[in-house]
């Protein structure tokens, strides 16, 4: 379980059972939900029951799920996470959510350049991608902000809490 990232400012460490309440609390804010489309979890049972396959993805390291913290006061700030594709494709999907209250500092954006350095420097994949609804401005302008070029508009794919709603499909290469 030791593998750890850094950043200037964060830690971003692989998620355990140790850490259902924060991510339960995370994922219950509505503005961390209107985007997503996971859903409020009723209670921390459900936000368990969808975790603990992803605390056994990160033990096997098939998936990374890592929690983001402040790297002096080891706050928890928000999550994050890479799912690789096939390997053959050498690819790999980047995540990232942040608590309401610490939006707006570049956590999202220092967390994200930091998930496709090690996408390509550890996981040595030649493209990093990642999707987000149309309408999550700040969204779009982290994976901007990371180098990520949009590629693609999927209509009515997120089954989000207001609707459907299309989905922008951003990516990097390496030799980008
Ligand atoms: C999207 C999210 C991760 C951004 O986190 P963050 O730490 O606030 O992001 P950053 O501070 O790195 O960058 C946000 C950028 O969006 C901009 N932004 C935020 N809201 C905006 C708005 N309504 N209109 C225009 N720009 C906006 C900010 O100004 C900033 O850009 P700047 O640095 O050029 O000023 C955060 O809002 C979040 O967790 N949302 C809920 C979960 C989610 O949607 N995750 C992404 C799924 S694709």
């Amino acid at each position: 379980m030791l593998l750890k990232l850094e950043t200037e400012r964060l830690t971003l460490r692989l998620a355990n059972s140790n850490d259902l309440a924060h991510i339960h609390h995370l994922h219950s804010f509505p503005e961390v939900d209107q985007y997503n489309t996971l859903g409020i979890p009723k209670d921390l049972k459900e936000t368990e029951t969808i975790m603990l396959p992803l605390f056994d993805a990160n033990i096997a390291r098939e998936k990374y799920t890592f929690i983001i913290q402040d790297k002096t006061t080891q706050s928890f700030i928000g999550m994050a996470g890479v799912f690789p594709g096939k390997p053959k494709y050498k690819s790999a999907e980047i995540w990232y959510k942040i608590l309401p209250q610490t939006w707006g500092k570049g956590y999202a954006t220092e967390t994200s350049k930091e998930l496709i350095r090690f996408c390509f420097d550890t996981l040595e994949v030649h493209r990093v991608e990642a999707g987000c609804a149309v309408g999550n401005v700040a969204s779009i302008r982290v994976l901007e902000k990371s180098g990520m070029q949009r590629e693609a508009r999927r209509r009515q794919l997120l089954p989000l809490a207001a609707g459907w709603s299309d989905n922008f499909e951003y990516a990097i290469l390496d030799v980008d």
